[in-house]
């Protein structure tokens, strides 16, 4: 296993739009085992293959508080969502120490395959609802931080290009 490298806002890589995954092969097994090696070791609940450039639809998530219950999304859909929305701050491994409040349906049913190539499919709500929504967002090349205001979002960029500076 290896841990990778994850992009940080606002990174032009983390809007690119995520491509299907084809065959549920060796080579997806290896990266699902990295994507959660990264997330574990961030750590995090989430994370999508779009963070760590690699463009595919596969998403890693663990909201368990043992940190043994990793889920596999690959190809996730959201089947159906709640009209009854609901607001979480959220957080990104890719925006690091920034938390804002965005608006969701509250509850989803997602369809995706696992690593065995296997269709699952869940009910969600409360927390992993929410995880899954901004996780299918990355590989759709979006970032919760778009959802907040055009100056939240000018702030946060300045904040973290000025971060990247000052570690070269
Ligand atoms: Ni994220």
């Amino acid at each position: 296993m290896a841990k990778l490298d994850i992009l940080t806002y606002p990174d032009p890589r983390l809007h690119k739009v995520a491509t299907p995954v084809a065959v549920v092969d060796d080579r997806i097994r290896q990266l699902v085992a990295d994507m959660a090696e990264t997330m574990y070791e961030a750590p995090g609940i989430g994370l999508a293959a779009t963070q760590v450039d690699v463009h595919e639809r596969v998403i890693v998530i663990d909201v368990s508080e043992s940190r043994d219950g990793l889920m596999v999304f690959i190809n996730p859909e959201i089947v159906w969502a709640s009209d009854n929305r609901k607001v979480w701050e959220e957080g990104c491994l890719s925006v690091p120490e920034v938390y804002d409040r965005v608006e969701r349906p509250d509850r989803v049913k997602v369809r995706a395959l696992n690593e065995r190539g296997e269709t699952w499919e869940i009910d969600a709500d409360d927390l992993l609802a929410v995880c899954i929504q901004h996780e299918i967002d990355h590989l759709d090349g979006k970032v919760f931080v778009e959802y907040l205001s055009p100056l939240k979002v000018n702030r946060i960029k300045s904040k973290l290009q000025k971060r990247v500076r000052s570690r070269m």
